[in-house]
């Protein structure tokens, strides 16, 4: 794809309906992988003559890139853009609407039918296609409608804006294979495609190049990373390539499925010190009754063999997971067993949800379905029971000293700074707007069941 000729087209179409300076706002639902698609979202518009802003207010075009993980995310999108009608109302403004949602056809035509202010809609592989569903818009006032079903080669040629200038998200695969019974993201971005190795290691190189000291490696289940034609080649194989990376600081993953999770990468956390002492490896449930409803593929005694593992070999490593309560048919017993593995491996951090129906998994058309009062039940009972573990893990690294990639200035306190220690803990601590962006050695001195807070130590 050329955008130098499409560049002069759009700005030309642009120039003329929306006068030299058009401006666009993205408004990003979901995962990661969202986050990252709309930073090549964003690139693309910028090749068309495009500027971003953050200021809805200023806006020619307001994109909304959605996810469709639990019906929660779906209304926001529906919230929003019942908010935007009125602003369409006051002024002319474009809207599009693109992400996981438009790759369901129950949620297109709702937003089809529902909101007629919609302009253009484009999905999670076609995101390259933008300036042209533009231009078409411009140039007929229709609405344009596009999507693909499966990943397209073109989209791995695109660049991204990085929203930070020393930490990158990187894609190394697409899609998921997995099927777990109550997950809508098969459904959404397709089946698994790996990006050749040799694609990640130049991008990897050309952003540590710019100054970028972290990467975080994207990918539904990157433990299953496989590029065609590159024989045995694995995940481990590409962490260790990356380590080789001359000035490259840190790398993480995410996510990884402990189905797949092998003991080479388990031994690379121990090997690699640039590979940053934090797994998040999502159990879903304690009970092994319902992780094989779930389709998980795994006990919890795998699960929980693969965790005393990793702890030997590296017995500082954070633990994050993903848990999720009242899965159809859960019952207080298989709850309880949930409460006992938190428990048992003592986490971290944790990202916890309410079961969320969706249409079209195997989970949603299961009649047993928990209700919403003993769901809200469970997952209350689930902060109460994990918190205070969060606050032990937290308290023990008081006196010690960690290595904090300062990313800004803390949201509550502007003398403060705020940043990630290698094993992902948020720590804040005073210092001075110029070390944004560096690697510094805070001591810590307070903490919580959520972040840190030290003193920068001088050396
Ligand atoms: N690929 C990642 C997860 C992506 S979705 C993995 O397998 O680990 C992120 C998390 O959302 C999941 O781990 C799960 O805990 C949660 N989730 C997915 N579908 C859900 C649903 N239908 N209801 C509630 N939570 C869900
Ligand atoms: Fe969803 Fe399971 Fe794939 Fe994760 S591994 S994206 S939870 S189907
Ligand atoms: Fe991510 Fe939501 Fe799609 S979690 S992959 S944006 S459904």
């Amino acid at each position: 794809m050329n955008y130098i000729d499409q560049e002069d087209a759009l700005n030309y179409a642009i120039k003329e309906k929306l006068g030299s300076n058009a401006k666009y706002h993205i408004m990003t639902y979901g995962c990661q992988m969202n986050e990252h698609d709309s930073e090549k979202i964003s690139w693309v518009l910028d090749q068309a003559g495009l500027q971003a802003t953050d200021q809805i207010d200023e806006a020619d075009l307001i994109l909304l890139n959605t996810c469709s993980i639990r019906h929660s995310a779906e209304n926001k999108v529906y919230g929003k853009l019942g908010e935007l009608k009125a602003k369409k109302r006051e002024r002319n403004l474009i809207i599009a609407v693109c992400g996981c949602m438009m790759q369901r056809k129950e949620s297109r035509e709702l937003v089809l039918e529902k909101f007629k202010q919609v302009d253009i809609i484009f999905g999670t592989n076609n995101i390259h296609k933008l300036p042209d569903l533009l231009l078409q818009h411009l140039e007929t006032g229709d609405r344009i409608v596009n999507i693909e079903h499966s990943f397209q080669a073109t989209d791995d040629q695109l660049w991204a804006n990085r929203y930070f200038s020393y930490k990158s998200f990187v894609n190394i695969m697409y899609g998921c294979n997995n099927f777990c019974s109550y997950c809508i993201v098969p459904f959404t971005r397709g089946r698994e495609v790996s990006r050749p190795s040799k694609d990640i290691l130049e991008e990897v190189q050309t952003l540590v190049d710019s100054g970028v000291l972290e990467i975080t490696l994207l990918g539904q289940n990157v433990n299953s990373y496989r590029p065609g034609l590159e024989g045995d080649y694995n995940f481990t194989r590409l962490i260790y390539d990356l380590a080789e990376i001359q000035g490259l600081e840190r790398i993480r993953f995410m996510t990884s499925h402990p189905k797949d999770i092998s003991d080479e990468l388990l031994k690379a956390f121990k090997d690699l010190d640039k590979l940053c002492n934090f797994l998040h490896l999502p159990i879903q449930a304690g009970s092994n009754r319902v992780l094989e409803k779930m389709n998980r593929k795994y006990t919890r005694e795998d699960y929980l063999r693969k965790i005393y593992r990793l702890r030997d070999l590296v017995p500082d490593i954070a633990l994050c997971t993903d848990i999720m309560v009242g899965f159809p048919e859960e019952s207080e017993e298989d709850f309880q067993d949930t409460l006992d593995l938190v428990r048992e491996v003592e986490y971290d951090a944790a990202f916890t949800f309410l079961y969320s129906p969706r249409e079209g998994t195997k989970a949603a058309r299961n009649p047993n379905q928990v209700s919403q009062e003993i769901k809200k039940d469970r997952f209350d009972r689930l902060l109460d029971t994990m918190y205070p573990i969060f606050e032990k893990k937290n308290k023990a690294l008081i006196g010690k000293t960690l290595d904090v990639l300062v990313e800004g200035e803390s949201k509550h306190n502007g003398r403060m700074l705020s940043g990630r220690s290698d094993g992902f803990k948020l720590v804040h601590f005073e210092g001075e707007k110029d070390l944004i962006g560096k690697i510094v050695p805070v001591k810590i001195q307070e903490a919580n069941s959520f972040n840190l807070g030290g003193e920068r130590i001088h050396d």
